[in-house]
């Protein structure tokens, strides 16, 4: 980066003086970006309430009453890794967006069940892909992790920093979910979804309204640490949720975010052609819906239904399945949200590619 030395920048007046006091040559800034494609994969087998009942003390009617879940897709033991379904989302979306994967400058992968401490996923993805030089990195904002993906790439294309940029989230709770777990084993599944965010003539991506909660960090977290789990011989740590905790949070807390971010992009409920939420828990699609009062022609995204909960995979493949199902318009306005572990969460409107 060439570096035009200005004197008008004063030194610090104490300690070590900086070799340049000059200004650093910057990135075009302010252009515009969209989702330009998206993709989406769920694993072949597709299992059902009675099947997961085998092993949890529960039964169909309550966790379809309960959660709204009837089935949910779970990943084969070979084939369908975190790389294997992030691939297959992240085709669709480049093939939607219309781009050559050398095109892509970044790649972000929104994940927590990514089986590797380090190196992420991203970079093992990226040659799967054929964007062998982009610049690749996890995130772990749990069911949050795609809309903070979506926002990360959105200031990058802004910024000039890349044309290009593909967010993909992608889940394999299954390995982490305890089968006779009851707070749990009903909900999460397995599952990728993947935009490709780029430049465009238009602004297509609203502004974001994230944050977190670090005081309820243990309401949805793994078991234990790791070096608990080595140093006291405690076994595999699986995901826990304090459920009702979750719920309320969810349901009170998320609807204000929702309506900040029509706020933010200018909006209202009215213009709204869908509804997009992390797919957590039917009841709270519902709840979030009412609360935001949105008129009977905006579509809501309730894949919940038959793909679970796959925590940062669930708002892409939720927008993938409306879009390929035609019930929600391409180039149409969506407010996406996400919500989870963390606690943490983020939404934005934007326009559907
Ligand atoms: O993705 C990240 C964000 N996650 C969420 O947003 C999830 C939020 N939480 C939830 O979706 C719900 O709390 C659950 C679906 C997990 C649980 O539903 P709930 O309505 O909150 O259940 P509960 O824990 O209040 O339990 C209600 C009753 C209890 O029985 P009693 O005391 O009323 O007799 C439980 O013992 O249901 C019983 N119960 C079950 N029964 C059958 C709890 N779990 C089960 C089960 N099967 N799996």
């Amino acid at each position: 980066m060439p570096l035009r030395r200005k004197k008008s920048v004063p030194a610090p007046p104490t300690g070590p003086q900086p070799k340049g006091t000059g200004t650093l040559a910057t990135l075009p800034g302010n252009r515009h970006a969209a989702i330009l494609g998206v993709g989406g994969y769920r694993p072949e087998r597709v299992v059902d309430n009675n099947e997961i009942c085998e092993v949890l003390d529960s039964s169909d009617q309550w966790i379809r009453e309960r959660s709204g879940i009837v089935t949910r897709h779970i990943a084969a033991k070979d084939g369908e890794s975190v790389i294997d379904m992030s691939e297959a989302a992240a085709r669709g979306a480049i093939e939607m967006a219309g781009i050559d994967p050398e095109q892509i400058g970044c790649i972000i992968i929104a994940t927590v069940s990514h089986p590797y401490q380090t190196p992420a996923a991203a970079p093992l993805l990226a040659v799967r892909i054929g964007a062998d030089t982009a610049a690749a990195f996890d995130i772990s904002a749990a069911c949050a992790g795609y809309c903070h993906g979506i926002t990360l790439a959105s200031d990058m294309v802004r910024a000039g920093t890349v044309d290009y940029a593909l967010v993909v989230g992608v889940e394999r709770l299954s390995d982490f979910t305890d089968p006779t777990d009851r707070g749990t084993a009903f909900i999460f599944a397995d599952g990728a979804g993947a935009a490709v965010v780029g430049k465009s003539d238009t602004e297509g991506i609203g502004p974001t309204i994230w944050g977190s909660d670090g005081k309820h960090w243990d309401v949805i977290a793994q078991r234990d640490s790791w070096i608990d789990v080595r140093e006291q011989d405690l076994g595999w740590p699986t995901i826990v949720m304090q459920g009702q905790t979750v719920f309320r949070w969810a349901v009170w807390g998320m609807a204000p975010v929702a309506k900040r971010a029509l706020d933010a992009a200018g909006v209202t409920v009215d213009d709204l052609d869908a509804f997009i939420p992390h797919q957590a828990n039917m009841r709270i699609i519902d709840a979030m819906a009412k609360q935001l009062k949105l008129p009977d022609d905006v579509v809501i995204a309730r894949d919940i239904a038959t793909t679970g909960n796959t925590s940062a995979a669930s708002v892409p493949l939720a927008t993938e399945r409306l879009l390929r199902e035609g019930e929600a318009p391409r180039g149409g306005l969506a407010l996406q949200l996400g919500f989870g572990a963390g606690l943490s969460y983020a939404a934005q409107v934007i326009r559907l590619p």
